[in-house]
């Protein structure tokens, strides 16, 4: 076999085994099966609690979860293996979300590839679940990388005022105060269901973090009282001169001397030693974004430095995140 058939063969497999993973984790939230079978149980248990369900579908799915090790089976009784627990205690952190899009949204836009690169189509439009529910969601799954690197600047730079622009549910604002107990945050989230449930999330801390449901352009708040204001996963929302434009009014909001923090994804990251090729779900994500009005996908590094740089921004910092998922830029407004 020549070796472009051969290399064929193992992407095709690799290919199959992935959908395979996608539809068996995105099922398994769907139908409550990862705190199922948390606990050992047998098949027909299952189907006695859920005597609707075909019992030929359940088989397969319980089959394919073998095979991708996310279930055990022992003398007839399955249950979860490590990464199927992981499965199950990461749901909330953004990971039902993310195959959630993946296995709804993804497709159903790639599909329409062919179509929207000859122009024969506009460009989609983003589905409502989209945009009230699963970005944001899934956005919760950089918490674990994000936080130390938030956690250690706050903590050096002595922040007192913080403003989260697109701060989705405000899982980072609300980390904030718990952990420093003279902050004080504001977030502001443009989607009106998004920032209900960000106020939901900061009730407790009522008087230390006010979410406002507001286009970040039409904010108004006394200007230079913020020691640093968080684009969260934001950038890509906004095009071109609409970046300049951003950073402008984040420049007018921030104390002289205060830090502006834009935490994205990058496309072109350059290849490093990496456990994961995290370049590949990057650029793919820009690619998903771009198929959409409105989006122009993620930026280039270089293209971010610029951006700080027109924006009057110095002292720039880049922080790349575990595997290079993300990459934190932090700069300074000037002191005069
Ligand atoms: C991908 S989410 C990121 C949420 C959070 N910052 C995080 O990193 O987990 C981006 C959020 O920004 C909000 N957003 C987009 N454009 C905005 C604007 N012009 N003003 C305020 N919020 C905006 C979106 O509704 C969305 O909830």
């Amino acid at each position: 076999m020549d070796i472009g058939m051969l290399s064929l063969l193992g992407k095709t497999i690799s290919l199959m085994e992935n959908l395979g993973f996608l539809w068996l984790v995105h099922t398994g939230y769907e139908l409550n099966l990862w705190e199922g079978f948390l606990k050992e149980r047998n098949k027909e248990d299952f189907l006695a609690e859920n005597p609707d369900w075909d019992p030929l579908l359940l088989d397969h799915w319980l089959e394919q979860a073998r095979i991708q090790e996310l279930v055990v089976l022992t003398k007839g009784k399955y249950k979860l293996s490590k990464t199927g627990k992981a499965i199950h205690g990461y749901r909330n952190y953004g990971l039902e979300a993310m195959y959630k899009e993946f296995a709804l949204y993804w497709g159903a836009s790639f599909a329409q590839l062919p179509e929207l690169i000859r122009r024969q189509i506009p460009r989609l439009k983003m589905d409502n679940e989209m945009e009230n529910e699963l970005i944001s969601r899934a956005s919760k799954s950089s918490e674990f990388f994000v936080w130390p690197v938030l956690r250690g600047k706050c903590e050096k730079e002595d922040w007192h005022h913080v403003l989260d622009v697109g701060c989705g549910e405000a899982v980072l604002l609300r980390r904030l105060v718990e952990e420093f107990p003279n902050l004080h945050g504001v977030g502001l989230e443009v989607n009106q269901s998004v920032a209900n449930r960000a106020a939901m999330e900061t009730e407790p801390f009522q008087g230390r973090i006010r979410i406002e449901a507001t286009n970040v352009f039409d904010f108004k708040d006394a200007l230079e009282i913020y020691d640093c204001c968080l684009l969260n996963n934001l950038i890509y929302y906004f095009t071109g001169q609409q970046r300049l434009d951003l950073l402008k009014t984040v420049t007018d909001l921030l104390k002289p001397g205060g830090k502006i923090g834009i935490l994205t994804a990058l496309r072109g990251v350059s290849p490093a030693f990496q456990i994961f090729k995290t370049h590949i779900p990057q650029n793919l994500m820009s690619f998903f974004l771009s198929c959409h009005d409105g989006f122009e996908g993620l930026p280039l590094e270089k293209e971010v430095l610029n951006l700080l740089e027109q924006a009057g921004f110095t002292e720039v910092e880049v922080i790349p995140l575990p595997f290079k998922v993300s990459h934190y830029f932090f700069a300074r407004k000037p002191l005069a």
